[in-house]
């Protein structure tokens, strides 16, 4: 087979990432893809600057638009971010284009999935979000294909690595909120705009991917109940701690018969509890099925290698054309449905 031809567009923490996992791991990358996956084009704003990965011979385009549609890409991988701009023109831009896409942007497919899904199945090309929720775990191809036999009746977890990160941080060493969410940045753990992390969006973007995928429709984003972790206090962890809890943030989605609970906010959990042992950068995504019970995974939720890693997985899969679901089971699973109002719950 020819070799695959990938476009990124934006060489940040997680763009710069998969070109380097990429490299690194080529020739065990291309026995398992059955062919190579090579960079073709790149795309980001600042040319100039240095990203620790060599990009002679790769093409550079100077805007992504341009990227999507270069004729030597096969494949857009965009790694910008945001809901809006540059992110959403690219992806659609390329599905328009019949070229598969894979993204890590939560927000994007939060907002914008179902409509893309839409676009990506009228051009019969797949749309894959492998590293959009929980980083290198692999939620997605969980919900999709390991719990594909059973009805979800659960799902969530602790989602968002820069949180979880800071509260762990703060818990075990008493120091200050903006000081450790500046440590998490350095680590390329926290969005571009790191409010989105710590005001719960970010967890709320995933679960409502989450919640999408197991109960078969996109939820509408807007209607998730959200609360973040700026409020939590030195005082609140002491408290926690001398109660026998550890204070998580918490994405929680549940099924229920007038509809879907879909809710985010800091969580006291029994010290003794599985996921209060999920600490630093970790997530752990927990679902609960009629048949399997509980589940429960968990790893590294953000950062450079385990992002590459799931959106290197969704490359594979293309190279190797697998069969892919364009967004649960069929395409009346694209109506959007809208989240219990929160004093219901
Ligand atoms: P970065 O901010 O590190 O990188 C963003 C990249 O996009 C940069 O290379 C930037 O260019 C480029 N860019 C931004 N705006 C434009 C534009 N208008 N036109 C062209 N290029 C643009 O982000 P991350 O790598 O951390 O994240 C990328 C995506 O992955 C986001 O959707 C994020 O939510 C998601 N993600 C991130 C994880 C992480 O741990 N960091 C984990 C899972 C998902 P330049 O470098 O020139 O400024
Ligand atoms: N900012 C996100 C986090 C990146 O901290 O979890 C991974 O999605």
């Amino acid at each position: 087979k020819p070799p695959l031809r990938i476009g990124i567009a934006g060489l940040g923490t997680v763009g710069a990432g998969v070109m380097k996992l990429l490299r690194e791991n080529a020739a065990l990358i291309r026995a398992r893809a059955g062919r190579e996956l090579v960079v073709t084009a790149v795309s980001a704003r600042d040319r100039t600057r240095d990203r620790g990965v060599d990009l002679a011979g790769v093409a550079w385009c100077d805007t992504p638009e341009e990227l999507a549609t270069h004729p030597n890409v096969d494949v857009v991988a965009e790694l910008i971010g945001g809901a809006e701009g540059a992110a959403r023109l690219t992806v659609t831009r390329a599905l328009e284009n019949r070229r598969p896409v894979v993204t890590a942007n939560k927000a994007l497919i939060a907002i914008h999935g179902a409509e893309l899904a839409c676009t990506a199945q009228a051009a019969g090309v797949p749309l894959m979000f492998e590293a959009a929720v929980a980083g290198g775990i692999p939620a997605i191809k969980t919900v999709r294909e390991g719990l594909a036999a059973d009805r979800i009746l659960k799902i969530g977890g602790i989602l968002n690595g820069t949180c979880n990160y800071i509260l762990s941080v703060m818990h075990e060493t008493g120091r200050d909120f903006a000081e450790i969410l500046a440590d998490a940045q350095k680590l390329g753990y926290a969005e571009a705009d790191p409010s989105t992390d710590v005001d719960g969006i970010d967890t709320a973007h995933k679960l409502a991917i989450l919640a999408g995928l197991a109960f078969g429709r996109p939820v509408v984003f807007a209607s998730v109940y959200i609360e973040g972790i700026r409020r939590i206090g030195a005082l609140d962890l002491q408290f926690a701690r001398k109660m026998g809890y550890r204070i998580k943030l918490l994405g929680i989605a549940r099924q229920h018969e007038n509809g879907i609970e879909a809710r985010v906010h800091p969580c006291l959990v029994p010290q003794d509890a599985s996921i209060a042992q999920v600490n630093g950068v970790f997530n752990a995504v927990v679902a609960e099925g009629a048949f399997v019970g509980r589940l429960m995974l968990e790893g590294r939720g953000a950062g450079e290698g385990p992002t590459a890693t799931a959106v290197c997985a969704d490359l594979i899969d293309i190279a190797r054309g697998a069969a892919i679901p364009v967004w649960g089971c069929d395409a009346d699973s694209l109506t959007q449905a809208v989240a219990l109002p929160a004093k219901s719950f």
